[in-house]
C-alpha cells in the first residue's frame, strides 16, 4: 500500500471527516504528497487542513463555471453544517471565511477544465479572462506583490507552457544569437513565440529599448526575424506575452528610480492591470502569526505615507514569519527581513 492509500483509509472518506485531535500530521502530510506548496501547507492551521481535505471530496464540480473559486465555499458548507442552528457564529465563519483567499480555482475555457492549487491572488481570475481573449497584458505593481505568481497561474489555467525572461540589456537577450560556431543560441522568448506559451517579460520598465521595440514590432506585426533564420516566424496563435512593470511605464518614481518611458506604442498595445499585495493571501502566509502580520502592514503604511524609498513586500511577511516560526529573535527578524539595511533617517521616522 503506498503512503496516499494510507493516508486517504487513515483519514476516511473527505466528505464524512470531522476532525480529530491528534491528525494534524496525517492531514500535512496527505496536503504535501497530493501537491499543495509546503510553505502554504506549514503555514495551515488543522481545521484549515481539515477544510482542505473536505474539499478534495470535489474537485472537479461546477462545469460551465469560467473562473470560479471553490475552496472557500465548499470550507463555508462544512463550517455551515456544523454550526447549524447557531446564527451569529455562522454569520461571523461566513465573514471570516468569505475573507480568505480562494486556495483553488477552476477554468472552463476551449481547452477544457483546469483546476489550479494554491492561494489564488485576487486578480488573477480577471489577468486568465484578459489572456483568454487574446491581449497582451501588462501588470503593474509593486515589488514582491505577486506578479509572477498569478502569471504561473494564467499559465495553469491557459494550460500553457510558461516562459519567463528577467530584465533586458540587448536584443539579442530576446530573439537570440548565432555564435562563432554557427550554433544558434535561443531565448524563452523564441520558444514560445514560436510554440505558444504564457512568455513572463519582467521588470519591461527596464529594458534596453531597442529590446523592448523588437519585442513590440513581433507582437504588433504577428511575425519575427531571428538571427538563424532566413524568413520570420509566425507568432503562434497561442503565445501570450505578460509584461510586468514596477511603474506606470511613464518613468521612474522615487522608489523605482531609473526606470524607462515605455514608449507610446509598446503602451498602447498592452491591457494595463493594477496589481496590488494581496492582504488575505498575506495573512494566510503569515501563519497565525498575527503580531509579526500587523507590524509589517503598520511598517509599509508608514513606509508609503511618508515616502520612504523602502520595498515592503509579501516576502517580508512569508520570510519573517518563518524565522520566527524557527526561534529566531523578533528584533533580528525585523533587521533581517524587515529593514534590511535601512538608514538610520528613516529608522526614526518609522519608530516615530
Ligand atoms: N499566490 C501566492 N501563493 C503563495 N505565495 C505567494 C503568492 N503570491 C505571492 N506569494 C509570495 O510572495 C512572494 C512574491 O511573489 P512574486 O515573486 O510572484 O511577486 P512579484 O510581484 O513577481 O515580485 P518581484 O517584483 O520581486 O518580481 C513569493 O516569493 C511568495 O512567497
Ligand atoms: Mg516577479
Amino acid at each position: 500500500m503506498n503512503r496516499l492509500t494510507f493516508l486517504s483509509q487513515r483519514l476516511g472518506d473527505p466528505r464524512k471527516y470531522i476532525l480529530s485531535a491528534d491528525d494534524k500530521p496525517y492531514l500535512t502530510e496527505w496536503a504535501l504528497s497530493t501537491g499543495f506548496d509546503a510553505i502554504t501547507v506549514h503555514a495551515m492551521s488543522a481545521v484549515d487542513l481539515a477544510n482542505l481535505y473536505h474539499a478534495s471530496a470535489n474537485p472537479e464540480s461546477p462545469a460551465n463555471v469560467d473562473v470560479q473559486r471553490v475552496t472557500a465555499q465548499a470550507v463555508m458548507d462544512t463550517l455551515a453544517a456544523m454550526l447549524k442552528g447557531d446564527d451569529t457564529v455562522r454569520r461571523v465563519v461566513r465573514e471570516e471565511i468569505e475573507a480568505l483567499p480562494p486556495r483553488q480555482l477552476i477554468v472552463t475555457s476551449s481547452r477544457g477544465t483546469t483546476l489550479i492549487d494554491g492561494l489564488i491572488h485576487y486578480r488573477t481570475p480577471l489577468v486568465i479572462k484578459y489572456a483568454a481573449i487574446g491581449d497582451d497584458i501588462m501588470l503593474v505593481g509593486p515589488a514582491g506583490c505577486g506578479k509572477t505568481m498569478i502569471g504561473e497561474h494564467t499559465a495553469q489555467a491557459l494550460q500553457l507552457p510558461f516562459y519567463i525572461t528577467s530584465t533586458i540589456n540587448d536584443t539579442h537577450e530576446l530573439i537570440g544569437f548565432v555564435d562563432g560556431h554557427g550554433k544558434y543560441h535561443d531565448t524563452p522568448f523564441r520558444h514560445a513565440y514560436k510554440k505558444g506559451g504564457v512568455w513572463i517579460a519582467d521588470e519591461i520598465d527596464a529594458w534596453d529599448a531597442n529590446a523592448l521595440l523588437a519585442a513590440n514590432s513581433a507582437l504588433a506585426n504577428g511575425f519575427c526575424n531571428f538571427p538563424d533564420m532566413s524568413e520570420p516566424i509566425r507568432r503562434h496563435a497561442d503565445f501570450r506575452m505578460l509584461a510586468t512593470a514596477n511603474t506606470f511605464g511613464v518613468g521612474g518614481d522615487r522608489l523605482y528610480v531609473g526606470r524607462n518611458e515605455l514608449d507610446a506604442a509598446s503602451l498602447d498595445r498592452l491591457s494595463v492591470i493594477e496589481v496590488d499585495y494581496d492582504l488575505n493571501i498575506e495573512r494566510m502566509l503569515a501563519g497565525g502569526n498575527d503580531r509579526w502580520l500587523e507590524y509589517v502592514w503598520k511598517v509599509r503604511k508608514i513606509v508609503n505615507e511618508k515616502r520612504i524609498r523602502h520595498v515592503v513586500s509579501t516576502r517580508a511577511v512569508t520570510k519573517g514569519a518563518r524565522a520566527l516560526a524557527n526561534g529566531v529573535d523578533w528584533d533580528d527578524v525585523c533587521e533581517i527581513n524587515l529593514f534590511k539595511g535601512m538608514n538610520s533617517k528613516d529608522r526614526d521616522k518609522i519608530d516615530d
